[in-house]
Order: structure tokens, then C-alpha cells, then sequence
């Protein structure tokens, strides 16, 4: 790094997070609540409240905490695939021998839920308007692969995709969805049969959220599932909690997990819940803040549909236009840039603010290009995103949307409690690696 583009500018004092647990105090009242009438277990009354709260404020009929967001993930993506081709075998998975579209661009919790059911994930593309999974990419994997019946989406850093778009191909093809809210609770996007806004977390035919240390409320962790279905709430709550069948000794006719939400973990969740709205407004506030401070640089901020969709605004990023991004190569572990005035690159700016001791993160690396699922198919709004060049052919630049963002894009520090002092202080040291 450059060290004398910074001069003048002070390490921080106190480290400025990504996205760090943001406390109030009735988590304390509650926690304490569990302790003292020792409902020290996964029952209580924290857990039972923080259901009703979920879902009240995300409006569908039952929500069942659960230990994590990945936990609801499985066992949504499980009841998908007993739904579509039956109870599998103990020592086998509901989704063996099928294969599942999944978004690309995302967290591996998303995704590793399909293999745990031993289905093989199918990458969708993204697209450029949300960053989320691109619908003619779906469509195009439909066209190729027509007898999946299982999609797998997320609605990444809080800016919901285009669930009605991705929801009409689904419905074409008689699929049914996994709707991934983890980041995005609090998001709302536009139904079209109401014309009113909707939470993310009720157009998936399953839904999770999750309550992670990171994420815009939490319960240091936690995760729920969300459902219209009492059958499959049921189905959940017997699955997460060993799957006993009634009787007066342990009997098991299914598999089993143990997966259900502390009343602890309840109980700091339950504090929570009442800020989210604040929170979210938080959020807000600091992606406002970096649109205007960064608007005379050649970058734009993380896009969302501002007529249909309200993001919760979760994670703050930036992408920086094509002909300012200096060169910068990754390799599976490290990475290299060559500074160049007047551009910069993801490399340089995270190392710069990481400097001033803050914390950005690079774009999730696409599900495609990690070395887990390299060898899995990945489909673009062109088709087979695989073997697409021809040392003979000139075909031009491969499509690949996702590596695109990766490359060209970062998370920036989006902690609550940054003071709008210490975010211009951000932006200063971003202005700073483009001279
Ligand atoms: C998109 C996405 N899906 C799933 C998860 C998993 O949630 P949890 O950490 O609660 O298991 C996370 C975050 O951790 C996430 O960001």
C-alpha cells in the first residue's frame, strides 16, 4: 500500500465493524428472565414470544425458532424435497440423485443445505439490478435442466431480488422455492396481486431468517423458520427436536436433529426485536450517506428496485466502474493489485481502510468458483456458463455476472454505532486509493 496517498488521517481509536451486535438492554431483562425461573433450556417463554413476534412483524401464520439460520435452511430445503419425491431413507438424503437451482452469489449457508440432502446444486447467475439471481438465467437453467422442481434463493445484503419474476418461472415449471431472508429481514418488495409491500421471508414456499452475530438483529445466534403451514411448522418443530414420535419412551420413525433455539438465545432476540425498525433505519442512514460521499468517485452503490422494493439496507457496498478498476489478480488464497492513479480496486481499498482499523469484507465469492462446488454446473442468462471459450474461436468477453461484482465490488463498514464522523473519515480513505 501507498502509504502516502493517507497522509494526515488517524487510525481509529475504537475498531469500526462490518456489522456488529447492536445491544439496548431488555436482552439483559429477558436473558436474566430465563435464568431466574431456570427455563435454562429450548423451551420457554422467550421462545415462544419471539415466534409470535416473528411472525407478527414479517406477517405469515408460524414461525419456529430454531439454533441457526443454516438449521432452517436445512430443514426447509428437507421438507421441499420430502414434498417433491418423499421420505428418504435414514442414511440418505431427500434430494439424492436431483439436482437444484441455487443462487450463486451468496453465502454457503444457502446453498450447502442442498448437499446435505445429497442434491446437487445447479448455479443461476446473477443480475445486475439487485444482485440477486438473474430470472432469465433461471429460465435458461428451466430450458436445460426441465425436470428440476426445487429453486434456492437469497436475497443478498438485506436488497430483495425479483421474487415476482423468479416466482412466475418457477410457477411455469412447477417448482416450488426456498426463500433464503437471512440478510434481509426487515426488506420488503412490492406484491403485485395487493399492490402493497410484502416481507421477504413469505414469497418462498419455505422461508428462513437468521439471528446471526452479524446480522440486522440478533441472538449472538438463532435462525427461524417461516410458514403459512401448520403441517410443516409441525414438521419442523418434531424434526428440530430429535423427531420423537408420542410415546412414553424415546421412539424414532424419521431422523432427527438437534436444532431448536435456546431460551437464552430467545431471550436476547426477544430484546431485539422491538429496535429492528430502528435498526434498519440505521442502516439506512449509512447507505445514504456513503451514495452522497462517494457520488464524485467513479463507483455506485449496491443497486436495489427503489419503485418495488425497500431493502433492509443491511450491508453497505460499492462497485467500482470498469475503467477505474487498476489491476488486481486473486488467487485461491491471496491476492495482488498494481496502484495505478486516478483507479482503484477492492484489494486496495479493504486493505486501506483495514489500515485505519475497519472492517470491510470482499463480495461473497460466487458459489460457482468455490473449490467445493467448482465442478457443479452454473448456468448464465447465455446458458452453460461452463466450457464457453474456443481457442479457435474468438466468442468475446464470457458473461459471468457474478465473478464481474466479485471483482469489482466490496462490502463497506455498515456498523450501526459508526459515528457519521468516523464515516466520513471512510469515505476519505476510499477517495484517498483513487489518487
Ligand atoms: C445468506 C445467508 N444465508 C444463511 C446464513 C446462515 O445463517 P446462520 O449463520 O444463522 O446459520 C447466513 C449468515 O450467516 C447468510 O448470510
Amino acid at each position: 500500500m501507498n502509504r502516502d496517498k493517507f497522509k494526515g488521517i488517524e487510525v481509529f481509536k475504537n475498531k469500526v465493524w462490518l456489522s456488529s451486535p447492536t445491544m439496548h438492554g431488555e436482552e439483559m431483562t429477558y436473558m436474566k428472565e430465563a435464568f431466574d425461573t431456570n427455563w435454562m433450556s429450548t423451551v420457554g417463554a422467550n421462545i415462544n414470544e419471539v415466534e409470535k413476534y416473528a411472525a407478527d412483524y414479517v406477517g405469515c401464520k408460524y414461525a419456529v425458532a430454531l439454533s441457526a439460520g443454516t438449521a432452517a435452511l436445512h430443514l426447509a430445503v428437507k421438507l421441499a424435497g420430502e414434498r417433491l419425491y418423499g421420505r428418504a431413507k435414514p442414511d440418505e438424503g431427500t434430494l439424492r440423485g436431483h439436482k437444484v437451482f441455487c443462487s450463486d452469489m451468496t453465502f454457503d449457508a444457502t446453498v450447502n443445505p442442498v448437499a446435505y440432502e445429497d442434491g446437487e446444486a445447479v448455479f443461476i447467475d446473477t443480475e445486475r439490478d439487485t444482485w440477486n439471481m438473474d430470472p432469465k438465467a433461471l429460465r435458461k437453467a428451466f430450458e436445460i435442466y426441465s425436470d428440476v422442481k426445487l429453486v434456492v434463493i437469497a436475497h443478498l445484503y438485506g436488497t430483495p431480488g425479483k421474487i415476482d419474476e423468479i416466482r412466475a418461472v418457477c410457477d411455469e415449471y412447477g417448482a416450488v422455492i426456498v426463500e433464503d431472508a437471512a440478510e434481509s429481514l426487515g426488506s420488503t418488495y412490492l406484491d403485485k396481486e395487493t399492490g402493497k409491500m410484502r416481507q421477504t421471508g413469505t414469497f418462498g414456499d419455505y422461508a428462513a431468517i437468521s439471528f446471526n452475530g452479524n446480522k440486522i438483529i440478533t441472538g449472538s445466534s438463532g435462525g427461524m423458520f417461516l410458514t403459512d403451514s401448520r403441517e410443516d411448522a409441525d414438521k419442523v418443530r418434531k424434526w428440530s427436536t430429535q423427531s420423537r414420535e408420542a410415546a412414553n419412551w424415546y421412539q424414532h420413525e424419521e431422523i432427527g436433529y438437534n436444532y431448536r433455539m435456546s431460551n437464552v438465545i430467545a431471550g436476547v432476540i426477544r430484546g431485539q426485536f422491538p429496535h429492528l425498525d430502528e435498526h434498519i433505519a440505521a442502516k439506512k442512514a449509512i447507505y445514504e450517506r456513503y451514495r452522497s460521499g462517494l457520488s464524485d468517485l467513479p463507483v455506485k452503490m449496491n443497486p436495489f428496485d427503489e419503485e418495488k422494493s425497500e431493502p433492509n439496507f443491511w450491508l453497505s457496498c460499492l462497485i467500482i466502474d470498469k475503467d477505474a478498476v487498476e489491476p488486481m489478480v486473486r488467487g485461491e488464497k491471496e491476492e495482488l493489485y498494481k496502484d495505478v492513479a486516478g483507479k482503484s480496486c477492492p484489494a486496495e481499498i479493504l486493505e486501506a481502510i483495514a489500515t485505519f482499523k475497519a472492517e470491510g469484507r470482499p463480495i461473497w465469492k460466487p458459489m460457482h468458483c468455490q473449490p467445493i462446488y467448482r465442478n457443479n454446473a452454473f448456468i448464465t442468462e447465455k446458458g452453460d456458463g461452463r466450457a464457453r471459450t474456443n481457442a479457435y474461436i474468438d466468442e468475446g468477453n464470457i458473461l459471468d455476472v457474478g465473478v464481474d461484482i466479485f471483482n469489482r465490488g466490496l462490502c463497506l463498514p455498515s456498523d450501526n454505532k459508526m459515528t457519521a464522523a468516523e464515516q466520513d473519515v471512510i469515505i476519505e480513505i476510499i477517495h484517498r486509493c483513487f489518487y
